[in-house]
């Protein structure tokens, strides 16, 4: 990875005027896409190493790519249970030594793992979004976190949520979208990640000179804020 990379190009220049229907609508109508079984089978592994953890607090590193971020967490925490879930093979599979003990990374799609976290009754402690991809085009709104479908998922699971990005319009409409969905007030804050970068994505944009933001908010564990419950109903499983 070289240390020069571009700033997001995006023909936005505030919050998406479509914002605060998209989450009016998560929070109305249920998310039906099925579960895949690939993220069934990686989940319930990773049920099984948590309940192997015995109670540690869970940390989640949504998005994890390499798992740098997880193995960092981990080391930071000694006493928690650290899980980095990314759907790329690739990217996980690339070698950074042995993880901690208490770190576990995990191949599955985020929108499913989610989900059967929250029907788990997962509660992470801390829960972080480290530099998701920022679909910067107006017409990608959907496939942001915040205006994805899943929104009210990654809200209710509750916790210390922490955002970052290299774009400050995504953190900004992460932050309104909070608010409108819990009514917890969220703001997006200038990062200066000084000498310890937690990602590769953190230290490249770093490097490159680039502003980095970040929210991070306290919610309480909701479930209630998911229309029709985490999964979905009979018969819409894959
Ligand atoms: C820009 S990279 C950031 C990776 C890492 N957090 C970092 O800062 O170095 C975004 C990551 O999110 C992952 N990702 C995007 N959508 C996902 C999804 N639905 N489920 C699982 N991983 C996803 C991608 O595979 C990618 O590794």
């Amino acid at each position: 990875m070289t240390a020069r990379s571009r700033s997001i190009v995006s023909r936005q220049t505030g919050p998406h005027q479509d914002l605060a229907r998209r989450v009016a609508r998560a929070l109305e109508h249920p998310l039906r896409k099925p579960l895949a079984a690939h993220t069934r089978e990686a989940f319930s592994g990773a049920r099984d190493w948590l309940e192997r953890r015995g109670g540690a607090p869970l940390i989640l590193d949504a998005g994890c790519g390499v798992g740098l971020s997880t193995r960092r967490l981990a080391e930071q925490a000694p006493d928690a249970a650290v899980i980095g879930v990314d759907r790329s093979a690739d990217r996980l599979s690339r070698d950074h030594g042995r993880l901690p003990d208490n770190a576990l990374l995990v191949r599955a799609d985020l929108v499913d793992f989610w989900r059967l976290a929250l029907a788990e009754g997962w509660r992470p402690v801390r829960h972080y979004l480290l530099y998701p991809n920022p679909y910067p085009k107006a017409a990608h709104l959907k496939m942001r976190w915040q205006g994805h479908p899943v929104l009210p998922v990654i809200l209710a699971l509750g916790g210390r949520l922490e955002l970052r990005s290299n774009w400050r319009l995504y953190v900004e409409e992460f932050a309104l979208a909070v608010t409108q969905a819990t009514g917890v007030a969220a703001e997006a804050q200038p990062l200066v990640p000084g000498e310890a970068c937690l990602t590769p994505f953190e230290q490249k944009y770093h490097a490159s000179g680039q502003a980095l933001w970040r929210l991070v908010v306290e919610l309480p564990h909701a479930p209630g804020l998911v229309p029709g419950g985490a999964l979905p109903a009979a018969g819409e499983d894959a």
